[in-house]
Parts: structure tokens; sequence; C-alpha cells
């Protein structure tokens, strides 16, 4: 379907034309006056330049012209030249009802050439627990992934692990101290090496942080870790076997983790996973004439004229032979374009990686390894502070697990729900229900607290603001639908049913319920907007605006006591569609609403 602002343009670029204008000045936007009007159109002001006349000639003669016009119950010429407008009611409502058979998408047409896309978000680093830092990566990834989806593209969603550092080294000579008896430090071993990891993830969990402690004021054992980094990334075979144990075990708690917080992964792939590329890439950049040796080490150059800052060469190799997280994601990019050949892809990190990317990016582009039309695109986010404006930590002042903080989230919410149902009597919830809705608000709620802010900026992590049922929170937007699906439900308990009601909407029969109607409008303009922008905040802001749309119309007006069937039918539908969109919306966020709460 057309975009409903579109369709409105449209009409009054007609009149410019009719009137013997230029039809780019009739260009209409939001109103920003809603006091007064629902669109505007300033397309008079600038006319009056060209044209050499009063602006309000001009708008008096379009205004004129659309007096007569079915899509408007209100055409005003307002000095100096402002065109001020209405939307029929009869011509809105007719588009929501078009937009509600238009089922799943509500309005929002699929691309005429889907592209393919990948993700590269969540980034854990192997053998470490995920913290909070990760936390944002993994719920802004999966937003931005979902609203591709929903658009239409293929979206490939690649979790990119850390597994190919210093960690590894770590954890392998930590467990060598242990257990040198292990088959797998062995020299000599040729046979096969066991199935089963000689650790389980508990004491991976304790192993990697002992051994980076250790490595901090032992000298020798740092040597030896970095050694056996070394050695793995050599290929030696037993460090291999570890290196693969390491991983199976990581994974399968990572999956959980991210499985609990709603988020998935089409590919599990990681650094290592791009070592395979490096010799073949290293070769190519050297005969291609881009990488020279500088101090030793290898480098590309990646300054361009138009730089304002120093952008200081991307390197390639260190001075010792050994590859960096920068030789890593240029691998990758080369391993990714051969298996998906991806018209682009989106990189979600800490925004201190700015730099980084940037340096990889314009390597990738000069070099050849990705096309001059890949689209390479960096969302940094900002840190996750708390409420003394500090990185977000523990009460006693540790890195925050991601566990306990979901845990925090979860409790409060649960002792929400339990007080709020005891002011309901009519709520009647097990204790196992209301722990099972516990958990479906508390992800909303960390997830929408993370969301609804820009990125790139920096947020506090509030508990007491996110978990409120008031506000503009996950809570709050679930509370909504909560209500439309238990006003449905009444409806249908009365013996009517809500399938009669879709696709009879009535030209709004009060201003509150127009505002809805409105808002429901612009479904298909925000959610291709936030594509756009890559800005899953739009969405927040959207759904924000649309529920409290709701509820002005549900304070306002009588439901399920309206007299009138036609008209309850009109308001049903209504609910319904509102609804959807809110459900597809939060889908698009990655979480979901319980059936009550
Ligand atoms: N593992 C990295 C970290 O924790 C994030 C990886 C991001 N993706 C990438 N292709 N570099 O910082």
């Amino acid at each position: 379907m057309k975009k409903l602002l579109d369709l409105i343009s449209e009409e009054v670029t007609k009149a410019f034309v009719e009137c013997g204008y230029d039809e780019k000045y009739g260009k209409v936007t939001l109103s920003n006056r809603p006091d007064l009007c629902e669109y505007q159109c300033n397309g008079a002001m600038a006319a009056a330049k060209e044209y050499k006349c009063a602006p309000f000639m001009i708008s008096d003669k379009i205004a004129e012209i659309l007096s007569g016009n079915a899509m408007f119950s209100m055409v005003e010429s307002v000095k100096p030249g402002f065109l001020n407008l209405k939307l029929d009611g009869a011509y809105l409502a007719s588009y929501l009802n078009d937009m509600q058979a238009d089922a799943g998408r509500f309005g929002c047409d699929k691309p005429e050439n889907p592209k393919t896309i990948m993700v590269d978000y969540g980034g854990a680093n192997v053998a470490k627990p995920l913290h909070v830092g990760h936390l944002r990566s993994a719920i802004i990834g999966e937003s931005i992934k979902r609203i591709g989806k929903f658009i239409g593209h293929e979206m490939i969603g690649d979790v990119h692990l850390g597994d190919w550092g210093l960690q590894m080294g770590l954890v392998i000579t930590e467990l060598k101290l242990r257990k040198p008896e292990l088959v797998y430090f062995d020299e000599s071993f040729e046979g096969e090496y066991p199935e089963e990891a000689p650790f389980t993830i508990s004491e991976l969990e304790e192993i990697y942080p002992t051994a980076s402690g250790k490595s901090k004021t032992d000298e020798a054992y740092k040597e030896a870790a970095l050694a056996a980094t070394n050695e793995l990334q050599q290929g030696r075979r037993g460090y291999r076997a570890l290196l693969a144990h390491i991983l199976a075990v990581s994974v399968t708690d990572l999956k959980k983790n991210y499985d609990n917080l709603n988020v998935s992964f089409e590919l599990w792939k990681g650094e290592s996973d791009a070592q395979p590329y490096i010799p073949d890439m290293v070769q190519k950049l050297k005969d291609g004439g881009f990488a020279y040796e500088s101090e030793g080490a290898l480098v590309v150059d990646v300054k361009e004229e138009t730089d304002t800052k120093e952008i200081p060469p991307c390197i390639i190799l260190k001075s010792d032979g050994a590859s960096l997280y920068s030789t890593t994601d240029l691998a990758t990019l080369v391993m990714r374009m051969e298996d998906y050949n991806p018209e682009g892809i989106i990189y979600i990190t800490d925004k201190r990686q700015e730099l980084h990317f940037n340096q990889v990016f314009r390597c990738a582009k000069k070099t050849g390894i990705v096309k001059p039309e890949t689209e390479l695109t960096h969302i940094g986010f900002g840190t996750m502070n708390g409420k003394d404006g500090k990185p977000f930590k523990t009460r006693d002042g540790g890195v925050m697990r991601l566990e306990y903080l979901i845990q925090e989230i979860y409790e409060e919410m649960l002792k929400k729900i339990t007080e709020n149902q005891k002011s309901k009597e009519d709520l009647d919830i097990s204790t196992e229900e209301a722990e099972k809705i516990a958990r479906t608000v508390a992800l909303a709620a960390i997830k929408y607290g993370d969301l609804s802010n820009q990125a790139s900026k920096d947020y506090i992590f509030d508990i007491d603001r996110f978990t409120s049922f008031e506000g503009n929170t996950g809570p709050y937007i679930l509370y909504t639908i909560v209500r439309i699906k238990s006003i449905l439900g009444k409806y249908e308990a009365t013996g009517k049913s809500v399938s009669d009601c879709l696709g009879v909407m009535e030209a709004a029969h009060n201003d509150h319920e127009k505002d809805l109607m409105l808002s429901l409008s612009r479904f298909n303009a925000v959610v291709e907007n936030a594509y756009e922008e890559v800005a899953p905040h739009k969405i927040c802001a959207y759904i924000y605006e649309l529920a409290n749309a709701f509820n002005g119309f549900y304070h306002g007006t009588k439901i399920l006591s309206e007299a009138d069937e036609n008209v309850q039918k009109s308001y049903i539908g209504l609910l319904s569609l509102t609804k959807s969109v809110l459900e597809t919306c939060i889908d698009m966020l990655g979480f979901e609403a319980p059936e009550r709460m």
C-alpha cells in the first residue's frame, strides 16, 4: 500500500500543477501544530519566490481547488501562505480497512528486490562470561535483524564469537597446569582425541578469570599463555582439539543465555573461522600493491583527502607476523563475500570500536575485498550506565553479569505483578503463571529500556523506571496490549465474534478515535524509516505514541456498553488493528506480550 502521506502529497501536488506551478511544491508533511491541523503544506511559501507573488495568493488557489476533494475534511489557506489540512474521516477509515485486509503486513509492501544483509552482533567472547556490555549488541542487533526481516529482506545474523585471542591461550595454560597428564598436551600423541571435553562450563567459567588474574601478576605465566596462543594459532593439534572443546562447551551455554533473551543467530561463526582465509588474503594485498612494510609491520593506508582527523593505516600483520583484530575482520569479509555475497553488512558494537571499523571498511573497499557498492555499516552504541552515571556495576562494584541483571529485573517485575493482582479481584493468577508473566515483562522492560534510546547515546539503566507500568516503558506498552486483549475477550464472551468486525471501520466518532486512526495509518512509513536509518528507537517512539493514542481513546469512549451495534463493531475492528500493529512492532523489537498481567 502507498503511504498515506504520499497519497496526500500526490493530491496536493496535482492541485499545484493544475494551477500552473511546479510539482515540487506539493510536498505535504505531518503537522507541527496538531492543535490546528493534521497535515500541512508549506509549498506556497517557496513557490512565491519563483512566481514572484504573495504566498497566500498561491495557497488560496490551492485551497479552493482542494476544497471539494473527498480526501479532506478541511483545507485552509492561512496567511502568510500555509496550507492546513485535515483528512476526511471516511477516507481515513477506508485506508485502515485496507491495512487490516493486508493481513500480517498492515500496508507495508515487500521490496521488489529483496537484499541479502548480514548482521554481525552479539560478539560474545568464548570462555568469558557474558556481561552487560554484550547485552546491548544482542538487543540492538536482534531488533535490526527483525526489522529487516519484516520488511522482506534476507537477513543473516552472525554471532561472530571472539574465539581467537589470548583468552584461549590463558585457558590452555591454566588447564595444562592443573591437568598436565591430559593427552592434549602430549606432543607425540597421534591418535584421536576424546570426544568429551576435559572440563564443564562451570569449570571453564572459573578457569578463565583465574588464569587472567594470574597473568597480570606472574610474568612467566603470561609468557606461557602468549606462547600457547601462538602455538594454537600455528595449528598445534592438541590445542586445536582443546579449542574445539572450549567452543562446544561455551556455545551450548551461550545459546541458553541468548535464548533467554529471545535472541537467535543464523550463523555461529567466530574469529577462528576466518583464519584459513588470512594467508591468501595477505598475499593478494601484497600483490595488489596495497600492503607495504612500515616499522616492520604490514599495513594498508586508508586515509582520505577529505579526512579532518588522522586515520592511521590499517595494520594487517604485526612485526612478528601475528594477525590482529583487523586482520580477522578483513578475512571474515573475504569469507562472507564468498559464502553469501551480501549487499550489506551491519556491525553492532560498542562505539569505541568506531575507528577500527572505519579502517577495516576503507581497507576492504580499497583493496576490492568487497564490491564498491557493498554497504558496510557500523552501529556504535553507547555505554549502559548506572543511576550514578557511571558504567553499570554490581552493588559491590564488580562487573555486572548478565544473569544477575536479568534476575534483578525479574524479581522487581514479579513483585509488581503480584501487587497488581491484589488490586484486581478478577485476576486470579497462579504463582507459576505470575512467574512466567514476570519473565516476559522483565525482558520487555530491559529491551525497551535499551532500544528506546538512540543507540549511539549512553543511557541510564534505571530499574525503577524501566519496570514501571506508566510512562515510556516496555511494561506500559505490554499493559496496553493486555488491556486490548481483555476488551476483545469480553466482547467475545458476549457471544459475538471479533472476526466479524474486521474491515468495517467507520469514520472516527470522536477526536480521540481519529488520533488513534491517524497514528495507525503511519505504520508503514515508520517501519520503512526505521529500517532505512537502522534505528529501532523509531519503532519505540511510534508505539509509545500509538499506545498513548489508544489509551486516550479508551478512557474517553464506552466500548463494551456501546448500544449501536455498527459503531461497536467499528470500535472492535479498530482495537483489533491496534493490537496487531502493536504486536507486530514489539516482535520487531524482540519481545512479546503476555495474555494478562
Ligand atoms: N568480540 C568482540 C568484542 O567483544 C566483538 C566482535 C564484533 N564483531 C566484529 N566483526 N568485530 O568486543
